[in-house]
């Protein structure tokens, strides 16, 4: 879906290259994931500002366990100092937040902090953000399918779609991934269907509103011709613009 003026409707972002900001600079990976916060912050605002709907960010792959320990318990302190300073900011601005991915691996505390947060943006309607955290494109497509097996419900791509974690949401316009690399790295499998995709080589630390800008510029110039010729593509534009 794109918004008037040829804004994606639902923007998903890969925030990829936190560690090699901090190495360029001698600082610990931790450093970069800190600054990958500010950067989260600023991008946010810039989603608000430019009225995009639905903003979903993937800030913790299935994978990324396989980090050294205390990377990980950095990122896991810095999701819970998060959840208590960005939270009542992003309620103050309108933002119903959401937490994607598996919560078994998570500790009680963060759990509940994670409940917590959505409570209280749920009645928000300026914007939706959505946090990937522990997740990955495999798990969500496996857990669904399981859903629906544990209830006795065929699984068909309708269904699917339904018991998808993301299924509050419109499947992401454009996906953004940061960082120089070309590669998905398990996110979103099954809602990219059609997202178009734009690589950025800033690393997140150093993405700002002109990169987002660069981006949705690129997205609009894009056709999107679900499978469909261009010449069909211009004759249904030219039939709605009637
Ligand atoms: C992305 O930055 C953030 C997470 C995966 C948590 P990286 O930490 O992957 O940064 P690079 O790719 O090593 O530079
Ligand atoms: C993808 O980045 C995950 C997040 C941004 C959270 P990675 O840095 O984990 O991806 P790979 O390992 O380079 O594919
Ligand atoms: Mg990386």
């Amino acid at each position: 879906m794109t918004s008037p003026g040829g804004l994606p409707h639902h923007i998903a972002i890969v925030m990829d290259g936190n560690g090699r900001w901090a190495t360029k600079r001698f600082l610990p990976r931790l450093a970069g994931h800190r600054q990958g916060m500010e950067s989260l912050r600023r991008c946010i605002r810039a989603c608000l500002d430019r009225g995009v709907g639905v903003l979903t960010v993937f800030a913790f792959s299935s994978e990324n366990w396989n980090r050294p320990a205390d990377e990980v318990s950095g990122l896991m302190e810095l999701l819970a100092m998060a959840l208590g300073k960005e939270i009542p900011r992003l309620h103050a601005d309108g933002v119903q937040v959401h937490f994607v991915g598996e919560r078994s691996g998570l500790s009680d505390k963060v759990r509940a902090g994670l409940d917590a947060a959505e409570a209280t943006t749920a009645g928000n309607s300026k914007m939706v953000l959505n946090v990937c955290f522990n997740y990955g494109g495999r798990w969500d497509i496996a857990q669904a399918a399981a859903r629906l097996a544990s209830q006795g419900q065929p699984i068909t791509e309708l269904a699917l779609n339904g018991a998808m974690a993301l299924a509050h949401v419109a499947d992401p316009d454009l996906i953004i991934r940061t960082g120089g690399e070309m590669r998905v790295s398990n996110f979103l499998l099954w809602q990219a269907a059609y997202s178009e995709l734009v690589f950025s080589d800033k690393l997140w630390p150093d993405f700002d509103e002109a990169e987002l800008d660069r981006a949705i510029a690129e997205f609009a110039g894009r056709e999107r011709r679900y499978g469909q010729t261009s010449a069909q593509v211009a004759a249904d534009s030219g039939q709605k613009a009637a």
